[in-house]
This record gives C-alpha cells, structure tokens and sequence, in this order.
C-alpha cells in the first residue's frame, strides 16, 4: 500500500501562512518556489541514516540537476546493489537550463527532508519532478497520479457549462502530440478558446517509457483531471511517469499552437442543415402549391377552352363558313363538321340551348336515344 504524506513541516508552513494570509487574503498560498506534493513509499522498505543507501542517494540527488538540465530529462544510478540508487528528473519543456537546474536542486533538498528514511520517493514542483528508487525504472509500471492540494485553491468558474468538453478536447489533443510526435519529445502545449478566454494546457511524458504507456499514464491523468478541476480556473495532475496541467493564463514559455474545438463547426453545421432541410421544405411546399394553381389554372383553362369552342362550334353552327347547303337545307360540306343534317342538330341541342352543348356530353339520355 502507498500513501501520501504531506510532511508535517509543510503544513505548519501552510497554516502559519493561512493564518498570516486571513488579513491579506490577496497574497497567494503557495509560492512559485513551493512543491506541489511529496510522495513517500512506505511499502518499500527503509534506510538508516547514515547506511551506504543514504550516501548514495545524496550522491545521486547531488548529479541529477546538472545532468538533467542538458535536456530536461535524464537519469541515472549510484553505488552497487543492495544499496543501488535510481534516480530520474523531469523538468517541464519549455524551461530553460538555468531554471531545470536550480529546481531540480531545490527538490533534491525538500524530498530527503520530507522522505526521510524512505527507499522511494518522488516529489513535484511546478517546474520539475525527481524521483529516486532502490529499484530500477526505466517502464511503467502502474500509474500513480496525484491531485495536489493546488487544484483545490484554484477559483471555481463563474460559468463552467460546456467548458469540461472544451478543456478535454484540449488536453486530449495534447495527450496525443506529446506521446506520439518524436519531435516533441513527449512534452506539447497548446490552447484553445472558451468564451472570452484563453485556456493554456501542457501535457509531458518522462522520456523513459514508450508512446503508448505516455498515452496511457496522460488518458488516466486526464480522467482525473476532469474529475478534480473541470468547473475550476485551473488544475493539474502529476504521476511519475507524466503529468497535465490547464491555466486561464500563459504559465509556461514559448509559443503554443491555438486548436479549434470542433463542436463548434458542428454546431454550425448542425443548423446549416437544419437551415437547408427547412429551406428544402419550403420549396417543396412551394413546388406543390405552385403546381397545385397551375393545375387549377389549367383545368379552368381547359373548361373555358371547352366553353370557348362550344361557342365557337355553336357559332359555326349559326354562321357556317365554308358550308355548303342544298335548298332543302341539307348539309353538304363542312371543314369542321361532318356530314350533318342542320335540323338534326338543332333538334339535338333543342335550338342552341345552353344546356346542351355539344362536345360537354350535355346530350340529355332522352334526347339522345329519342
Ligand atoms: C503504509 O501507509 C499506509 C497508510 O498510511 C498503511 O496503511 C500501511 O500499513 C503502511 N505500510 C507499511 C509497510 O508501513
Ligand atoms: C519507515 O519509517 C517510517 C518512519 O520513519 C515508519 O512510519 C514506517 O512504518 C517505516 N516503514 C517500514 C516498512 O519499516
Ligand atoms: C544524461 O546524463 C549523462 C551523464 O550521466 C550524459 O552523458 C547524457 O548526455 C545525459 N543525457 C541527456 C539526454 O541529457
Ligand atoms: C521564460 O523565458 C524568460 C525570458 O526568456 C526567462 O527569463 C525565464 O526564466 C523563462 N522561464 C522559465 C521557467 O524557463
Ligand atoms: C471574460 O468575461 C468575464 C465576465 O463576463 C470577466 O470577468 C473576465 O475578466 C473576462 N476575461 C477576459 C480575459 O476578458
């Protein structure tokens, strides 16, 4: 079993401050220089003091600040088994030389205060994170995230709906670029925009392990992440093998690449369709209703061509052109008509009546058959 030991020293420090800080609520709780947490192993076995496994260990804290700050992150061992010393150091990516160095010093101080007798242990700063070990670790093994006290004083948002999916689809992203872009050399940042704001976030690999345990160990720390400090200003995660941090300010150095959270071209997609199904809509209904009155149009037309003609042929049957009649008034040609004798249609549409139009079917079955 671990636990997590806060060294009684360090909350003496904090309530001392907490209490100084009542009348000046606007100084901050924690310095730049604080460390962000102390892990002892206490399932691993003690040292004694003065045992070669302190003297080797002191040595070991002594080598890791220049040797990590070539490159930010370097390990290394002293002595010989049983009292080998592993030692590794991980300063953040962007800091520079000078500061890699002096916070990796400050750490090897605080842990061999705060662990004392302890055969593992790690510690985080901001800046920077050491931890040393009787066993050797270059893989990782399990994942051991931590959620500082930090996160805890952080401002909550005023507004925080819709900010979780914001902040995940950040660090996700990040999570990615830091564990599978060999350029990167497992430590990316980035920011993304939340109403009015800016959100800054990192997330970093120890360098000793493979891409897919960085991106396993940054998916678990990202879970925690969202657990802790999705409705807040600010959060960070750390675990020994990587660690995630999110700000509504540039905490970090160096230029950061802005992403663009996607459900917002969703979104805008999402109502462009609706627009064109609407859009679509109408001018369906509006091809219906158009074709609807044209057909009405049509029809009446038609009716009033039929009436047209109906009057036309009525009035060929009045004036014929082109008639040709014997003087018994017998037809004999006609362009329009066929052979018909006159006063058959005249009895037939019992004199031109209107109620019996030819060509309507207005034929009464009377007359017709008669
Ligand atoms: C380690 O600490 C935890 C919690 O403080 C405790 O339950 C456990 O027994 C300890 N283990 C050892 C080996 O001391
Ligand atoms: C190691 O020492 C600490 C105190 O220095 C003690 O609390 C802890 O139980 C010890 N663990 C073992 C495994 O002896
Ligand atoms: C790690 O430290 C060794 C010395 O112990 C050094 O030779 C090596 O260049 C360092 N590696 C990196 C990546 O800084
Ligand atoms: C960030 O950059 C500034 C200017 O180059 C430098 O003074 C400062 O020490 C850097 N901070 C870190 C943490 O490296
Ligand atoms: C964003 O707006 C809130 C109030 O709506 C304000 O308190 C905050 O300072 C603004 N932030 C920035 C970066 O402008």
């Amino acid at each position: 079993m671990c636990s997590k030991m806060i060294p009684m020293t360090t909350i003496d420090v904090n309530l001392v401050m907490f209490l100084l800080i009542i009348p000046f609520s606007v100084l901050p709780v924690f310095t730049v220089a604080d460390h962000l947490f102390t892990f002892c192993s206490n399932d691993t076995g003690n040292y004694t003091l003065n045992s070669p496994y302190e003297r080797n260990l002191k040595s070991l804290l002594e080598t890791l600040p220049s040797i990590t700050s070539l490159t930010g992150f370097n390990y290394t061992s002293v002595g010989e088994s049983p009292d080998k010393v592993y030692g590794q150091a991980l300063c953040r990516g962007d800091v520079n030389s000078n500061s890699c160095q002096a916070c990796v010093e400050q750490a090897g101080q605080e842990i061999i205060n705060d662990c004392r007798n302890y055969k593992d242990a790690v510690i985080w700063y901001e800046l920077c994170q050491v931890h040393y070990s009787f066993q050797i670790m270059t893989s990782m093994s399990v994942y051991t995230g931590k959620n500082p006290e930090w996160n805890s004083q952080q401002k909550l948002l005023s507004d925080p709906q819709h900010f979780s999916g914001v902040l995940m689809y950040l660090m996700t992203s990040l999570s990615s670029e830091a564990a599978f872009n060999p350029s990167k050399l497992m430590f990316a940042t980035g920011t993304i925009k939340f109403r009015n704001e800016t959100v800054y976030g990192h997330a970093q690999c120890t360098r000793d392990i493979i891409p897919n345990d960085c991106q396993a160990c940054l998916t678990t720390a990202l879970t925690e992440l969202k657990g802790c400090c999705s409705s807040r200003e600010g959060g960070i995660i750390v675990s020994r093998n990587c660690n995630v941090r999110f700000d509504l300010y540039k905490y970090y150095n160096g230029s950061s690449y802005l992403l663009t959270y996607p459900s917002h071209k969703g979104s805008n997609w999402k109502i462009g369709m609706v627009a064109l199904a609407v859009c679509a809509s109408v001018v369906v209904i509006v091809i219906v209703i158009g074709s609807c009155i044209v057909c009405l149009l049509k029809k009446r037309g038609q009716q009033r061509g039929v009436e047209r003609s109906h009057q036309a042929l009525l009035k060929e049957l009045a004036c014929p052109r082109g008639v040709t009649m014997t003087d018994e008034g017998q037809l004999v040609s006609s362009e329009d008509l066929p052979f018909m004798d006159l006063t058959t249609i005249s009895a037939a549409t019992e004199n031109f009546s209107e109620n019996n139009m030819l060509g309507e079917g207005g034929c009464r079955k009377s007359t017709c058959t008669a």
